[in-house]
């Protein structure tokens, strides 16, 4: 039998790009409106290093998010010199949930991270004792080696030592995209998660080129081939509570997607929770979606679970070509396809 609504406990994005400014006030609402919490990335220029600058950006979401109850999770970003100290009394003060490890110049505003995991033994073995997650982009930057294999190396060369140097640190590898990083998530203890991103389950890297180059695709890392999808798409509808929801939404302004040297990323805040249940649906899995989307995550977090619940109606709806944002526009995921889920919004009891 077919349901028509699906009622879940309200979710969370545990990876979003949010900016700032105006295109911060652009974008929070569509993450809000679906998400109680976000795990907000530091990627701003300048990054986000110190309890200071995460305290004012965190007022500047809240502000533009208005009182949709929404609540932002701040993360640090690791360069080369950042101080222990900061970043423990960070945690301690509520204001960090986490610190994310960019290799340098791995992608979007890279150019501060870190450029030897040497550099930053001490603040993993700080992180480590107080239980700390470590968020981490798993590719390697050596342009010797394929970009289509760039997080399967960096699992070989960076993540495997460093999980034998750190083996109780909590570690989220982010928007995975190949079998390689779903078997190694699989296998490692239980202090190792992933987060899986609704266009690394809809699409493979065809669709970067069906019918001519397709900016709006492209994102780091960049979509795999097919058996790599088919790998992710089992992880995240098995049940497996170390898979859990994490969009990447990242969004660009038009004009910065559609150029002669495009920016990475993919703005699906607008339908995320849509796309996702497209895909368990697809998976015969809509039962193991509340999972994926609303609990596994906050408890690797250690955080509670949320209380309220969101409805989804099984009803056709065209997804726009272009959001507005800022002075230029955006162009969301999916835009221009029928998606066959709705979000109602929250169920009030
Ligand atoms: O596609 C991406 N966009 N991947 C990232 O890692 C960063 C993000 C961004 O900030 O635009
Ligand atoms: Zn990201």
């Amino acid at each position: 039998m077919q349901t028509d609504t699906l009622t879940l406990r309200q979710p969370d994005d545990w990876h979003t790009h949010l900016r700032d400014g105006e295109m911060l006030r652009a974008v929070v609402g569509h993450t809000a409106r679906q998400f109680a919490r976000a795990i907000v990335m530091p990627n701003l220029r300048p990054p986000i290093t110190t309890i200071a600058a995460a305290r004012a950006y965190r007022e500047r979401i809240q502000a533009a998010a208005g009182d949709s109850g929404f609540t932002p999770l701040m993360t640090a970003y690791l360069t080369d010199d950042i101080d222990a100290d900061e970043i423990a009394r960070g945690l301690e003060q509520g204001v960090f949930t986490a610190c994310k490890l960019y290799p340098a110049n791995a992608t979007t505003n890279a150019e501060h991270g870190v450029t030897a995991i040497a550099k930053i033994h001490r603040v993993l073995a700080r992180m480590q004792a107080i239980g700390m997650p470590l968020l981490v982009h798993g590719e390697v930057t050596d342009p010797d080696v394929d970009i289509f294999d760039r997080e399967a190396v960096f699992i070989e060369r960076v993540l495997n030592p460093l999980l034998r140097d750190f083996p109780a640190l909590k570690v989220v590898l982010e928007h995975i995209t190949t079998d390689d990083a779903v078997q190694f998530v699989a296998a490692a203890a239980d202090n190792v998660a992933a987060t899986i991103t609704p266009h690394h389950l809809a699409i493979s890297r065809n669709a970067l080129f069906e019918g001519g180059l397709r900016p709006h695709l492209y994102c780091l890392p960049v979509l795999k081939r097919e058996r790599h999808r088919l790998s992710l798409r089992h992880a995240a509808t098995s049940g497996n509570p170390k898979f859990f929801l994490g969009t990447d939404t990242a969004p660009h302004a038009r004009v910065g997607k559609e150029s002669a040297c495009g920016c990475a990323g993919i703005f699906n805040a607008p339908f995320a929770l849509e796309s996702y249940a497209t895909v368990f649906e697809q998976e015969n899995a809509l039962p193991r979606l509340e999972g994926f989307a609303s609990e596994y995550g906050a408890r690797f977090y250690g955080l509670p679970l949320n209380t309220g619940k969101v409805r989804l109606r099984r009803t056709a709806q065209v997804v726009p070509e272009r959001i507005a944002a800022d002075s230029d526009d955006l162009v969301p995921f999916h835009a221009g396809q029928t998606l066959g889920w709705r979000f109602d919004g929250l169920v009030e009891d």
